[in-house]
């Protein structure tokens, strides 16, 4: 594809745009909007604009999409499929500038927010007037409501909560033309015309450019109970999982660990007072809430009671807010130890809940079959688990070569489960590769005609979630 190179012309024209806080050309703005969180991927922008208002970010697209130059939207760049990278060069549009929360609509439960506050100011300031944003991503800390809209992201309380789609109702966006629109209405309830909303979260940053969010939130939950439970069989704490809800119980968080994913986080969090026995494999981290105290000791209690039925060891019940924390930082922190231990790609795979004891299986059968090692930890709850395939000593060919046709057959049989190739990261650059294997050519090619609708010159973060 071949789109506009930027010129002294072009800079000249967007530094002239009132409501436009900077326009960076310099190497240290571009190299910072080069990489984001998935592995080491590097791609150079040709300049990073920070816009203050949509009437700015209209005109920005109005000029792109009449010169064809591409315009990559970015948040904080913590995502993990590659989907804030800008491909082709041009412009990345860094929506840091709209930090602020707009209006807490306490009578309707609602927040109205700009996309780059980042997630967990946004849960604490609706907190404070006791209120309750339930989706945590791991990178809570850092990452942009914004960029958890485009990727429709998860986080261990969606097993009772929901996902970011549940939440959202209502989007402000500027399309690539230039024209500014709402998709829906601030409701709760809505059946009228298609639903333009649910299309754009999730859609990666191609559809348009978000500006403002509106959400509906919940009353806050008052109490909450952690414990961890190591179990002897990694496959035995899959088939926990499904135990506790067919048992009858949702918990606020099932997250699972393998014993690698713990161990990793344990020395990178430099975390101490948890035992990690030789002959665990893994670890379920089991949270439940509400509002009434006694009843979630009486669910621990039964759930603890559950997970007895299978071979584990001691279960460690969190005993103080301090030690919640701890478990939580080990948990949040997997994907960063992982990181830092050795050159990985990380697969976002998700099955029916039922499914994952065989999933895991499969897992472990194709590393011996193509001959990597896989650290896999995640969403139980959800059957969304992370699988981190670790370079270790695999060669550089095997790891370019070989391993595609592993992680092809991977997702073949997620599919083959009733599963599909990505539960919260997107799909990026980094997974479009494999996007033949969720759709046939009737489905793609439906999505290839609604992108074609909303971007039919193709500028938007081009180069994501379809491979040609
Ligand atoms: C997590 C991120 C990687 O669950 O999704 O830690
Ligand atoms: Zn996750």
């Amino acid at each position: 594809m071949s789109y506009k190179k930027i010129t002294a012309e072009d800079i000249a024209y967007f530094k002239s745009i009132g409501g436009i806080h900077a326009v960076h050309t310099d190497e240290d703005a571009l190299t910072n909007c080069a990489s984001d969180e998935t592995e080491d991927l590097h791609y150079l922008p040709e300049v990073v604009i920070e816009p203050l208002t949509v009437e700015a970010i209209s005109r920005v697209m109005a000029y792109c999409n009449e010169h064809h130059i591409t315009v990559t939207p970015r948040g904080a760049g913590t995502g993990l499929s590659g989907g804030a990278l800008p491909v082709y060069g041009g412009v990345v549009l860094h929506m840091k500038r709209f930090n602020k929360i707009l209006q807490v609509d306490k009578r309707n439960l609602q927040v109205t927010v700009e996309p780059g506050v980042i997630t967990q100011e946004l849960q604490e300031h609706v907190k404070q007037q006791g209120l309750f944003y339930p989706p945590d991503p791991a990178s809570k800390g850092s990452c942009f409501i914004g960029g958890n809209v485009s990727e429709n992201s998860g986080g261990p309380r969606a097993v009772k909560y929901g996902v970011v789609k549940d939440y959202v109702l209502n989007l402000e966006m500027v399309l690539p033309d230039g024209n500014i629109i709402w998709t829906g209405a601030n409701v709760l309830k809505n059946a009228t015309g298609y639903n333009l909303t649910q299309l754009v979260v999730g859609s990666e940053g191609t559809l348009g450019i978000i500006t403002k969010i509106v959400l509906r939130l919940i009353p806050a939950v008052k109490h909450d109970l952690l414990m961890l439970v190591p179990f002897r069989n990694a496959v035995q704490a899959c088939e926990a999982v499904n135990s506790i809800f067919l048992t009858g119980y949702t918990p606020s968080a099932l997250e699972f660990m393998e014993r690698d994913a713990l161990e990793w986080s344990m020395r990178y969090t430099k975390a101490t007072g948890i035992d990690l026995p030789e002959d665990i494999q893994a670890h379920l981290l089991i949270e439940v809430d509400g509002n009434n105290p006694d009843e979630l000791y009486k669910d621990m209690d039964a759930i603890g009671n559950i997970v007895q039925q299978f071979d584990i060891d001691e279960i460690l019940f969190a005993d103080s807010h301090e030690q919640k924390q701890m478990l939580w930082t080990l948990r949040r922190k997997v994907g960063e130890a992982v990181k830092t231990n050795s050159i990985y790609k990380e697969e976002d795979t998700v099955v029916p809940r039922a499914e994952l004891p065989e999933l895991l299986g499969i897992i472990k059968s194709l590393g011996k079959k193509y001959g990597f090692q896989s650290v896999c930890y995640g969403h139980a709850g959800d059957g969304n688990l992370h699988v981190n395939i670790v370079k270790g000593d695999m060669s550089d060919e095997d790891w370019n070569n070989k391993l595609t046709h592993g992680i092809r057959q991977l997702f073949t049989e997620v599919v083959r489960l009733g599963g599909t190739i990505s539960g919260e990261h997107g799909i990026g650059l980094v997974q479009k590769g494999y996007m033949d294997i969720a759709f046939n050519p009737v489905q793609l090619g439906l999505m290839k005609q609604i992108k074609q609708v909303f971007d039919p010159r193709n500028i938007l973060n081009p180069g994501k979630i379809f491979a040609g």
